[in-house]
């Protein structure tokens, strides 16, 4: 399903392994597992238009035509929950550059406060895609975003596992050329800027820090 920039990914695997995540008695193990999971699918979604080159190969038994990647990847996980995301990527393309972004929200404000940031280089045709599994008042990918284009990005992809309406908005606003993948938007954000119904603090349930 596409609305505007924003394509929510569909697809039973997803559905189930989400529910997975957000049901509150999953422990870390099953957490992990199933964030593997719902994270290749978003990913593979999110990279189909990817541009091959044709080349000449040869099978066991005759020449073939296969194809290889053309387009220049870079992927950037914003810390610490993005590197959740980056772990399922790395099974399908463990070639390309990463680069870091290191974002924690103030507990009392949900403003989001930068502590690190490592970048290979990017070009105006890097395709640039951003992980984080929440979404949530859209200052963490508000900020990368920012700072990505800083150093040249243009084509930028936001994949994410759950969205709030208020974030995608802000996203929409401040920078309506980017894209952004998700497996699903929630009602909205409670007085503390957590994603309800969502699925708690991803990176403490992830890492299990909670
Ligand atoms: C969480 C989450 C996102 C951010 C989303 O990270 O992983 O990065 O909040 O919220 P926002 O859209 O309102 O910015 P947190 O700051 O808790 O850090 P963590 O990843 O280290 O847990
Ligand atoms: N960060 C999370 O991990 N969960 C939310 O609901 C909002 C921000």
């Amino acid at each position: 399903m596409t609305r505007q920039h924003i394509h929510i990914v569909r697809h039973p695997l997803l559905g189930s392994s989400l529910t997975v995540l957000r049901q509150k008695n999953t422990g870390t193990e099953d957490f992990r597992k199933h964030a593997g999971i719902v994270s290749k699918i978003l990913l593979v979604e999110a990279l189909k238009n990817l541009r091959v080159s044709r080349y000449r190969i040869e099978t066991p038994l005759s020449a073939a035509i296969g194809v290889k990647l053309k387009d220049d990847v870079v992927v950037v996980p914003v810390l610490r929950a993005g590197l959740a995301m980056l772990f399922a990527i790395n099974d399908f393309l463990p070639q390309v550059g990463v680069g870091f972004v290191g974002l924690e929200r103030d507990e009392q404000t949900a403003i989001a406060r930068e502590y690190y940031r490592k970048l290979p280089r990017l070009f105006k045709t890097s395709t640039v895609l951003v992980l984080d599994p929440m979404l949530a008042t859209g200052g963490s990918f508000d900020d990368t975003i920012t700072i990505l284009k800083g150093k040249g990005a243009s084509k930028l992809l936001l994949v994410c596992i759950v969205a709030a309406p208020e974030g995608l908005e802000r996203i929409r606003r401040k920078h309506p050329g980017v894209t952004v993948y998700t497996a699903a938007i929630d009602s909205h954000l409670n007085d503390r800027k957590f994603i309800v119904p969502g699925l708690g603090d991803f990176g403490d349930r992830y890492f299990g820090t909670v």
